[in-house]
């Protein structure tokens, strides 16, 4: 691995700008919020609750990771963001119905200061989805543009030091690669001349890199994921990350799907269903829309089961999913998972899940880490796609010819030994020292 980082300290304020301001992300700021007022804990955020152990376990050494690496305090955050809805945060929180109004009413004044500026949106990109409060432009440049200037104004009026962005908006229709993605070029005459392989996630992502802000995409929008703002990125020293927060279903098959494979146990299908009743579930109704989700959800399984390796096991596998919109559910999203697996001599067995989940629950604490991290990142000048961050993602991205890492045990491993890189330690490997060393 390349030498240790110098990192800057996080002096000063961090912005986290938001581009969609619904569920996830009102419930990350309202969360942010009640933590600082001491009114909650910051339960399943690895920034603010993780340890990481050092050296041998003989030394039992495992500081608090906030303690280990230089983050930016909770306290110094400052959110903002973009939605096509124009209500403040506290109202947009309220329709969310993620939190108990008893809560919000205590963080009250810290939503209502948030109110989002104008976005860019074209409803050709989430066609279940209308709002007023949006951008006009001659073309997608000056979209851009704007963006780039609403950023500064963010950063000085709120006298912040450094700024990240998390994607926190509404899937986007599936879009394949095309030549307007290849190189920067391109892509910027295709800003000019309104190319429609430019969606507006893609505008927000150009503007971030324009402006040095790292770009974190909570959506399986492509987006960054393309060669123009990959080099864009690498170009001017900003770290990107994505694509997709991994939650709820796809959470708990990289918990499971790995015990599977480490006890080579077979796999003839995965069925997977969910119903949920939020906004997200109701874009996620466009088939379009949900080709993305789809992607994204259906790729887990193979580079953790490595059928190539074991076709005897994991060979022939059904691989179903399956979301619903279902709107007395709300937020509150249940999956049905039925695993078809088989054991010594090929007898069949099954295992079912049943997830009565909060979907977001499960992504506030993780815009919480990204946000932190990718700072630290920058920080630390660590640029273009931050595959440790694997962890946090559906889909994670990595360097092109590579496949993703899936396993979520391996991600933390990953995650971890970059932090020990970064802060010169000892990267551990688990390797039991004690059958060769005295
Ligand atoms: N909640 C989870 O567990 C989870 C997990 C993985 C990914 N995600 C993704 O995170 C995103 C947010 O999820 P959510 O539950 O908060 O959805 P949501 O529908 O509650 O919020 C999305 C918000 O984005 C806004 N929006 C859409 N397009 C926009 C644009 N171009 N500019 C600005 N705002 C825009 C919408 O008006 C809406 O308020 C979705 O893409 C979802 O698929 C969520």
């Amino acid at each position: 691995m390349s030498t240790q980082p110098q990192i800057q300290q996080p002096s000063g304020r961090l912005g986290v700008l938001l581009p969609g301001l619904g569920a996830v992300a009102t419930t990350f700021i309202a969360g942010v919020a009640a933590v600082r007022r001491g009114l909650a804990r910051p339960i399943g955020s690895l920034t603010q609750m993780g340890t990481i152990r050092l050296g041998k376990r003989t030394e039992s050494r495992a500081p608090q990771v906030r303690d280990f690496v230089p983050l930016t305090a909770i306290d110094d955050l400052v959110c903002g963001g973009w939605d096509v809805f124009p209500e403040d945060c506290y109202q947009a929180a309220t329709n969310a119905g993620v939190l108990e109004p008893a809560l919000l009413e205590q963080v009250r004044e810290d939503l209502e200061a948030v109110r989002p500026m104008a976005a860019v949106f074209d409803r050709n990109y989430v066609r279940k989805l209308d709002g007023p409060n949006t951008k006009k432009g001659k073309n997608k440049m000056e979209l851009a543009e704007q963006l780039m200037q609403d950023i500064d104004e963010f950063r000085s009026r709120n006298k912040l030091d450094r700024l990240v962005m998390v994607w926190c908006g509404s899937t986007e229709i599936y879009l394949e690669p095309s030549a307007v993605h290849q190189s920067l070029e391109s892509f910027e005459t295709g800003l000019r001349e309104n190319d429609p392989g430019i969606a507006p996630s893609m505008i927000y992502a150009y503007a971030a890199l324009k402006s040095r802000v790292p770009y974190a995409n909570g959506a399986p929008n492509l987006t960054v994921d393309i060669p123009a703002l990959r080099a864009l990125a690498r170009e001017l020293h900003v770290p990107v990350a994505g694509k997709d927060f991994k939650t709820g279903q796809t959470l708990m098959k990289t918990i499971l799907a790995p015990g599977l494979r480490a006890r080579l146990l077979g796999l003839n299908g995965w069925y997977s269903t969910n119903i949920l009743g939020n906004r997200d579930g109701e874009v996620l109704d466009d088939p379009d829309s949900f080709k993305s989700k789809e992607v994204s959800k259906l790729s887990v399984l193979e580079t953790i089961l490595q059928p190539e390796q074991h076709p005897e096991l994991y060979g022939d596998i059904d691989h179903v999913v399956r979301i619903n919109y279902y709107p007395p559910r709300g937020d509150n999203k249940e999956g049905w998972d039925n695993i078809d697996i088989f054991g010594w001599l090929g007898y069949p067995m099954q295992i079912k899940v049943n997830f009565l989940c909060r979907d977001s629950i499960l992504a506030a604490p993780i815009v919480l880490d990204l946000a932190l991290l990718m700072d630290l990142a920058k920080r630390s000048d660590m640029h273009g796609v931050q595959e440790w961050l694997s962890f946090y993602f559906k889909s994670p991205m990595t360097a092109p010819g590579l496949y993703p890492e899936h396993n979520l045990f391996v991600q933390q491993t990953k995650l971890k030994n970059t932090l020990r890189w970064m802060m010169g330690e000892e990267q551990i490997t688990h390797l039991g020292r004690e059958y060769y060393e005295e």
